[in-house]
């Protein structure tokens, strides 16, 4: 059995009773799953860092991993990780250095900072990701995490029906150019063509709404630019107001798990070319795009 304390007075949870590095069976599966959907946070603290190898298999018990190498190829530069698996969140480059200022790689990472879950860029959303704390910089380097549920419960009425039948197109080159990023190439851009979800996500297990946003989403569809831009900026807006919020402090050997369907995120600015952050993704997807998790 797991158990689950939450974490401060947010909505999140410290689970205890999880250990990555021994078989994790269905049952202690299905808690997850369960503690998932009532806090849509769960962190599992270790005293140290969680192997690669335990971090990718407990990630696996609950969909297809996604892959990347964008870093990658805005970059030109190294892999730093021995997977593609696993998402490079940290700021240290394939030899372990710090990215310089102008490292393209570093330039990536800023659109972090903002308001977002992961992968809303793709058709096939992502349900978890697993945010591994290997080094953690002296001044903190926090993460923001907000309550989309509460976000969609707080809606009136009115806009609730409102959005209940609108879509938004994501794209992430829309946000790394909002996060100041360098224009890439065409064919840059052809590796990750935009996608469209709707604005409004139902649990599959629970039938709770969510409002679902993202720093990728650029427009609304069948709705002028400019009005459906100026309806995502109130709703992101809404949604991080601080009775919503959790803000996580990072531990070495910490490892949060998110809900995407259920929660934004933001990394907190630190002073990044000067400290060293070692952070390791792993990335749920849904099993086929716009199915169950
Ligand atoms: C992520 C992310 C923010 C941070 O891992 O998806 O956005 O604080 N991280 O590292
Ligand atoms: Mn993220």
């Amino acid at each position: 059995m797991i158990e689950l304390t939450p974490l401060g007075d947010g909505f999140a949870a410290e689970v205890t009773g999880l250990d990555l590095a021994a078989p994790v069976d269905d049952i202690l599966r299905d808690d997850f799953v369960a503690g998932m959907d009532l806090h849509a946070i769960c962190v599992i603290r270790n005293d140290d860092p969680v192997s690669d190898k335990h971090h990718l298999a407990f990630g696996r018990l609950f969909g297809p991993l996604m892959r990347q190498k964008m870093q990658q190829t805005v970059s030109g530069r190294g892999i730093r990780l021995p997977t593609d698996e696993l998402i490079d969140v940290g700021n240290l480059d394939e030899n372990g250095d710090i990215h310089t200022a102008d490292d393209p790689r570093r330039a990536f990472h800023m659109g972090n900072l903002l308001w977002h879950s992961d992968v809303t860029f793709d058709p096939q959303r992502a349900t978890y990701s697993m945010l591994a704390a290997h080094q953690v910089p002296p001044p903190g380097a926090d993460t923001e995490f907000a309550d989309m549920r509460a976000a969609y419960e707080a809606l009136s009425p009115k806009m609730k029906d409102r959005l209940e039948s609108l879509s938004a197109e994501h794209s992430i080159w829309y946000s790394r150019a909002v996060g100041g990023m360098a224009e890439v190439s065409d064919d840059v851009k052809a590796t990750r063509p935009p996608a469209v979800h709707p604005l409004i996500n139902v649990n599959p297990r629970t039938g709770q709404k969510s409002l679902y946003l993202a720093s990728h989403a650029s427009h609304v569809i069948g709705m002028p630019k400019d009005e459906g831009r100026a309806l995502l900026d109130d709703l992101i807006v809404h949604a991080t107001q601080p009775e919503f919020v959790y803000r996580h402090k990072w531990r070495v050997g910490d490892i949060a798990v998110w809900d995407n369907l259920q929660t934004m995120h933001r990394g907190v600015p630190f002073d990044d070319t000067k400290y060293p952050r070692d952070m390791r993704r792993v990335t749920v997807l849904e099993r086929k795009p716009g199915g169950a998790s």
